[in-house]
């Protein structure tokens, strides 16, 4: 689940050009008081909140590769998707909102 509340429709914000994005890689964008990493990847867009729930680094810092973003805090790898971390122990995961693109124009879903 993303953090737009179930069943409700996202509020969709505008942060940016699509055309200003690196074609594998992630902008950092502000939404109100949300730190927010908008990534670009395959072909695909995602949308992470920006702190690693493990001590708190901006993930958007970090290489992607399959799908996965890798906190350079110490190595935990996220889904670009569903925000949770792959291969340690307990439901750690980081927050996810809804992105789409219209007239070039990047939207995330809050
Ligand atoms: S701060 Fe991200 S893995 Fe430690």
């Amino acid at each position: 689940m993303t953090d737009a509340a179930q069943g409700e429709s996202p509020r969709w914000t505008p942060v940016g050009n699509a055309a200003d994005w690196p074609a594998e890689g992630a902008k950092l964008v502000t939404v109100g008081p949300r730190k927010i990493g908008v990534y670009q990847h395959a072909g695909a867009w995602y949308a992470l909140k920006d702190m690693c729930p493990h001590a708190g680094v901006g993930l958007s810092k970090g290489p992607i590769a399959d799908k996965m973003v890798m906190c350079v805090g110490h190595g935990w790898r996220f889904n670009l998707e569903t925000g949770k971390v792959l291969g340690i122990p307990g439901d750690w995961r980081v927050g996810t909102y809804p992105v789409r693109v219209v007239d070039g124009v990047v939207e995330i879903g809050v």
